[in-house]
């Protein structure tokens, strides 16, 4: 989705700005812009394509100024084209702004615009009408701030916008309404960003600007303001993250960094929870035991990744804590009518915190009654922001779009999470628990053991890359994995890829199966595994190639499979955190032997936070 960055300072804005925008591509992007205010003029570049294109054109410009905006757009008002990449300018050019969201109500003030003050619009965006707003109001008031709160307060929607004005070089406005907007704290300097990476490199203290708030940026301080304009105080946030957290070091593309950096992300996420008799503590969490023994349903609400983790979730919960638990798809919950009520309790899981479908069905579960606890990675994100309790995962920044270590440390945070109900409600026993517990805490190391050697997986991928469809089938927690198996391969080799519960494929997707479909089948849940071993013969009486992966030790399924992947010995239930990692990994060979485009796959964006 769009990113923002600006900058004030004594630096070189444009410079900072290039940079900022650099480190904003992950989140997906089709054209990219920059407006500063040099020499008393307002001058403003913008490309479709890359931030390269965007470099092409500015040459050797220095375009020397020490404020300025950047913006990398994702289309939704218009085709991606030079003309439409944002910033945007007003009539005279003297007013550039960016913006991150949709302005709901663009017809009517365009229409308003050009009939009333014959505004001349150039492009098809949304976007530029708030620039012609903001640069109408401001032929009378004269001043960024006043004209930005003018503007605002005729506009619907949800935004994170930056403006600067040729006329007062010494400023930046942005403002945010259901868009994530952060403030950065430099000396002799100032920044204003969509994102933490953005900034990685030069701030590491920010402000997270809330709803309906307006910042203004000068050189040497920020102010925020809310929307009657009283100044509001806001604690700085101090980011932990490095900036080499958002660097690949020596990795080929994030993504395999990412792969790898799981056993750090899964000890990081269980042990910031546990104390020193290796409990689960609820730190900074209001959920009592009152709240637990009085829940009646759990909703587990997420996308994609996300989702599949609360599959995972599902099933943990329902075993060790014994509460109802449904999973749905953020976008399908808004337009259903689920029965929540107070004794719901509603989970968002989230990477980014600012996918708007998460979102929006949180505020709709919020607004019925339900408690949220949200399970999120970025900090003070909006989705943390409106829970009622949240539980990180402590994966550091996630780059790829394919989302791998925020999965398995929201797959920790589901173990946590059930742990902790089932030992409060009574469900599961303390030598339980402990067991479970120590169970969890040796995760890492076998994971960091198998990652040692992963060449067999590599040369699969070698062998197998140019498969035009791929099966993923596995039974109980073994099937929600296969869904996050699937959609990896998916979205980053644009292989057509199928997932299915393996007892259900006899109901009809057996019918695709033919000499040669590759199907790889999950057979890691033991008390299971003779019934998928039976599934396996009955696709490879098809002709299927299978690719089985089992917990080590498991040898006689490598008798019904064309090829083996082991994983490290565990109890049924956390294998999941062990099992996706080859099909991670297997997706990533198989796209980088496709010679696809890994990290910013085609068509997808890290966040999503349009509907
Ligand atoms: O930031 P979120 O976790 O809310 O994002 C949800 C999905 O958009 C995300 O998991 C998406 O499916 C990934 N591309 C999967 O790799």
């Amino acid at each position: 989705m769009c990113g923002i960055v600006g900058y004030i300072g004594s630096g070189n804005a444009k410079d900072v700005i290039i940079d900022g925008l650099k480190k904003l591509e992950y989140r997906g992007y089709d054209s990219a812009g920059i407006a500063v205010v040099r020499d008393g003029k307002l001058e403003i570049k913008k490309h479709v394509g890359g931030i390269a294109n965007l470099e092409n054109l500015i040459g050797d410009d220095p375009m020397t100024s020490n404020v300025g905006i950047g913006h990398t757009r994702w289309a939704t008002h218009g085709a991606p084209s030079d003309i439409n990449a944002h910033p945007h300018g007003n009539q005279d050019n003297t007013i550039a702004i960016v913006h991150n969201g949709i302005i709901e109500n663009y017809q009517e003030l365009k229409q308003e615009l050009i009939e009333k003050y014959g505004v001349e619009f150039k492009s098809e965006t949304d976007t530029e009408v708030i620039a012609q707003l903001i640069g109408v109001i401001y032929r009378e008031k004269k001043d960024l701030l006043d004209s930005v709160y003018s503007a605002v307060s005729k506009m619907r929607g949800a935004y994170a916008i930056a403006a600067v004005a040729q006329d007062e070089p010494d400023k930046i406005v942005a403002v945010r309404k259901d868009a994530p907007l952060i403030a950065g704290l430099g000396k002799d300097s100032n920044f204003i960003a969509s994102d933490i990476p953005a900034l990685l490199k030069y701030v590491k203290e920010i402000y997270l600007i809330e709803n309906n708030e307006t910042v203004l940026l000068t050189k040497d301080q920020v102010k925020i303001f809310d929307e009657n304009r009283n100044e509001v105080k806001r604690e700085v946030f101090h980011v932990t993250w490095d900036a080499d957290a958002a660097e690949k070091e020596g990795y080929d593309h994030f993504m395999l960094k990412e792969i790898f950096e799981q056993p750090k992300g899964l000890s990081e996420t269980l042990n910031r929870r546990l104390n020193d008799e290796g409990k689960i503590k609820l730190e900074g969490i209001t959920l009592t035991k009152e709240h637990i023994e009085n829940i009646s349903k759990i909703y587990i609400v997420a996308c994609g990744t996300a989702y599949h983790a609360g599959l995972v979730g599902k099933y943990i919960i329902e075993k060790l804590a014994s509460i109802p638990v449904e999973v749905d798809v953020a976008s399908e919950f808004r337009y259903r009518s689920p029965l929540v009520d107070k004794n719901t309790l509603f989970i968002a899981i989230s990477q980014s915190g600012e996918t708007l479908d998460t979102l929006a069905a949180l505020r709709e579960a919020k607004d019925k009654g339900a408690r949220v606890l949200s399970v999120v990675n970025v900090v003070g994100s909006s989705v943390a922001r409106e829970s009622d309790d949240v539980f990180y995962t402590w994966a550091g920044p996630e780059i790829a779009v394919a989302s791998t270590k925020a999965y398995t440390t929201q797959l920790m945070c589901m173990y946590m999470i059930a742990l902790y109900m089932g030992l409060e409600k009574g469900s599961i026993t303390r030598e339980y628990y402990d067991k479970f517990i120590m169970d969890l805490k040796a995760v890492p190391d076998k994971l960091e053991n198998f990652l040692k050697n992963v060449s067999q997986i590599e040369r699969d991928a070698k062998m197998l890359y140019n498969k035009e469809q791929v099966f993923f089938i596995g039974r109980g927690l073994d099937s929600a994995v296969s869904y996050e198996g699937s959609l990896k391969l998916k979205e980053i080799s644009y292989i057509n890829s199928f997932a299915i519960a393996a007892g259900e494929l006899k109901h009809g997707t057996i019918a695709l199966m033919e000499p040669g479909t590759l199907v790889i089948a999950l057979a890691c849940q033991d008390f299971l595994y003779e019934k998928m071993v039976s599934n396996i013969q009955e696709i490879k009486a098809r002709g299927a190639y299978v690719v089985s992966v089992a917990k080590e030790g498991n040898d006689a399924i490598a008798k019904q499979s064309d090829q083996m992947i082991y994983i490290p010995e565990c109890r049924d239930e956390i294998a999941p955190l062990l099992s996706v990692v080859p099909l991670q990994l297997f997706a990533y060979y198989v796209a980088k032997e496709r010679g696809c485009n890994i990290d910013k796959p085609k068509n997808l964006a890290k966040s999503v936070t349009v509907e």
